[in-house]
């Protein structure tokens, strides 16, 4: 079984020095994902979600352990395969939307899909705003949609390189609760639909119900899996 998962930690950690001690943020966290799950990360403020979402994607390094990923080890990758790893295989989301303000929505797209090479690239930006149902709202600039509708911007340009897996750090965290579910049911969609696979950190237990597992982390350590 364990050789199908998309996504293994085994017994990673992550420590800080602080001075003459060391923080001991993470403690061997295990942790198995299968493609084209939904799995939340659930816990309070500082229990290590976003550390554990950035070990996944590639955004930050364990002091020890494995993050093994369709069967590669990328908790000893330098930057230079961490970069290539990331734009091959990852589309990541925030909290705070982190689109371009002088760019329209179209534009945004564009500029993702040109970092991974290719040709008609307007025509494929609208094709992603299709996907997640923002087609008319192409020409708009950011400050011109609701912040959902932005949000569904972010995720039409993290599909840019077509990634597996689709990570999600607290992306409905600062939107109201109709808003936050639009960008919800966006994100369910592309999981049941498409087969993407979704890492979804949040502190709110109210999205737990639409996971098909929910992780819970308390204190840098997994709690509990249901
Ligand atoms: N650079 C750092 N130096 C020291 N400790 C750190 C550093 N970055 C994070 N930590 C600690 O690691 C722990 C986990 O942080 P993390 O950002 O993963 O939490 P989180 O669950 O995402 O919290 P939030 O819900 O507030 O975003 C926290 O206790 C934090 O204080
Ligand atoms: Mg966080």
């Amino acid at each position: 079984m364990a050789g199908e998962m998309l996504i293994r930690l085994e017994a990673v950690t992550k420590n800080y020095p602080m001075g003459e001690v060391t923080v001991h943020a993470l403690r061997q966290i295990d942790l198995q994902i299968a493609a084209g799950e939904f799995v939340v990360l659930l816990g309070p403020s500082g229990c290590g979600k976003t550390t554990t979402l950035n070990w996944i994607g590639g955004l930050d390094k364990p002091t020890s352990g494995r993050v093994v990923v369709q069967g590669e080890d990328i908790a000893h990758y330098d930057e230079n395969q961490l970069t290539d790893y990331r734009r091959r295989k990852m589309g990541i989301i925030f909290q705070f939307f982190n689109l371009i303000p002088t760019l329209s929505a179209a534009e945004n797209v564009e500029f993702a899909l040109a970092l991974s090479d290719g040709h008609n690239l307007r025509g494929k930006a609208l094709d992603l705003l299709e996907r997640i149902g923002l087609r008319d709202r192409a020409d708009h600039f950011p400050s011109q949609l609701s912040g959902g509708e932005q949000q569904r911007v972010a995720i039409a340009r993290a599909l840019a390189n077509d990634p597996r897996v689709l990570l999600c750090d607290e992306p409905t965290g600062n939107l109201d609760m109709n808003t936050g579910q639009q960008v919800l049911s966006a994100i369910r969609d592309l999981n049941r639909k498409e087969g993407t696979t979704v890492v979804f950190v949040t502190h709110n237990s109210a999205i737990a119900p639409l996971a098909d597992r929910v992780v819970r982390l308390r204190d840098g350590a997994v709690e509990r899996i249901e």
